[in-house]
């Protein structure tokens, strides 16, 4: 059984007034996590008030993206260890935002796949089509060549090591959420892929989707057998939203 994980990216959101309310929040509302993991990914520079509140919670914490290197004159840049120094559990690499205005590649992002694994984060390594890759119909052109970057650069034992977000890109912010047919679809071509390379990875490996998920439509989302969980924008700035949609995951 693949536990379920529901994470929040909060993106480029909050100030530390409202980062300070939103976990407060979640602690009082999260109660006794039985069936999903949850997690919550801040700006970088809100992370220590993160890791200040919620340690000791059933509440893990990651970063939104690292370097590549561990150290060094790389401005502005936040290296694998230091996420780790503030108890970060995950960190979420190549997100659609950080391909698009980034220019991030593949082969930059499977590096980052493997720095956070040396550096003992778990990957939530996000895919996905954009809405003309769709309409052209080689969204499994798309995704199969986003996942073959990773097994090829770090092989297939650790891509299992961490965790797959299919995000449509055309469903992220637009409140156009797949439909729960569409996602079941994508998510079960991903980890046949997956399978081509080793069948025991692609069965314990977590699929999330992502893309406009709430906490009205999650729980059919989550229905589908291999959707493992989500990654939530918009909804994890509301503490309710975002408790509602852990909740479904626990049904
Ligand atoms: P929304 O939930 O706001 O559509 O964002 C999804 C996302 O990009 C999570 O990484």
């Amino acid at each position: 059984m693949r536990q379920p994980l529901v994470a929040g990216n909060w993106k480029m959101n909050g100030s530390l007034a409202s980062v300070r309310e939103l976990l407060a929040g979640l602690k009082e509302g999260i109660g006794d996590v039985k069936v999903a993991e949850v997690a919550v990914c801040p700006p970088a520079i809100y992370i220590p008030e993160t890791q200040a509140q919620l340690a000791g919670t059933p509440i893990s914490w990651g970063g939104q993206d690292l370097s590549v290197h561990e150290s060094g004159a790389y401005t502005g840049e936040i290296a694998g260890p230091m996420l780790r120094d503030f108890d970060c559990k995950y960190v979420i690499i190549g997100h659609s935002e950080r391909r698009t205005y980034h220019g991030e590649t593949d082969e930059l992002v499977a590096e980052k796949f493997s720095a956070a694994r040396k550096s003992g984060l778990v990957p939530i390594f996000c895919i996905g089509e954009t809405l003309e890759e769709r309409e052209s119909g080689i969204t499994e052109e798309v995704v199969a060549r986003q996942v073959d970057a990773v097994i090829e650069h770090c092989g297939v034992e650790m891509l299992g090591e961490g965790v797959i977000a299919y995000e449509p890109v055309w469903a992220i912010g637009t409140g156009k959420t797949a439909s729960p047919e569409q996602a079941q679809e994508v998510h079960a071509f991903i980890r046949s892929r997956v399978a081509k390379s080793s069948s025991d990875v692609a069965e314990g490996l977590r699929i999330l989707y992502g893309g406009s998920m709430k906490p009205d439509n999650a729980a059919e989302l989550l229905a589908k057998p291999d959707i493992d969980g989500g990654l939530i924008g918009g909804a994890s700035l509301k503490a309710a939203d975002f408790l509602g949609i852990c909740t479904a995951a626990n049904d």
